[in-house]
């Protein structure tokens, strides 16, 4: 059976999989992380969401195959080791800016990915431009777009804290 080996939140893995295997069935079934979601399977909800090498994929339309040597990040390597939330965690946390709770991984992983990439900010319409291939049934997208502009103020070092961005 051909094998992957990949890094996986820092911890590499040698995983048997089948030319078909995608990303998110190595992560969820092999790896057990099932904090990475899957809602369409067709690269439409975001839910699968996570990094390859810092950038943002979606897991459902990624063979696993293509992931030799790579380094993924999932939503359960976000946080530090101690347990110390990433600031965008703690912001969707602050702002409530997450209800069932499924598209939240995807959701935060691709925040992520979009703050970084803009170091300069991001206005309210980027961030809505920005999240367009992640999609949330409950919360309206209100409370996401301030949780991450606030995120996205403490990453980029002009705020201390989310509870200082908050007030
Ligand atoms: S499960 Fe991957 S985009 Fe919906
Ligand atoms: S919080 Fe329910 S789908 Fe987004």
């Amino acid at each position: 059976m051909p094998q992957v080996t990949l890094s996986v939140n820092g911890k590499s893995h040698t995983v048997d999989i089948e030319g078909r295997t995608l990303l998110v069935e190595l992560l969820r079934e092999k790896l057990r992380l099932t904090g990475t979601h899957v809602g369409c399977d067709t690269s439409q909800c975001g839910a699968c969401v996570v990094h390859i090498d810092g950038e943002s994929v979606k897991s459902c339309t990624t063979l696993a195959a293509m992931c030799e040597g790579a380094s993924v990040t999932t939503i359960e390597g976000l946080a530090k080791a101690d347990g110390t939330l990433h600031p965008m965690q703690e912001a969707f946390r602050e702002y409530h800016a997450l209800q069932c709770g499924f598209c939240t991984p995807g959701m935060v992983m691709s925040a992520v990915d979009l703050v970084q990439k803009h170091p300069e900010g991001l206005s309210e319409l980027e961030i809505r431009e920005g999240l367009e291939g992640n999609l949330c049934r409950c919360t309206g997208y209100h409370n996401i777009v301030k949780a991450i502009a606030a995120a996205a103020e403490v990453m980029h070092g002009k705020r201390e804290t989310i509870a200082a961005a908050a007030q």
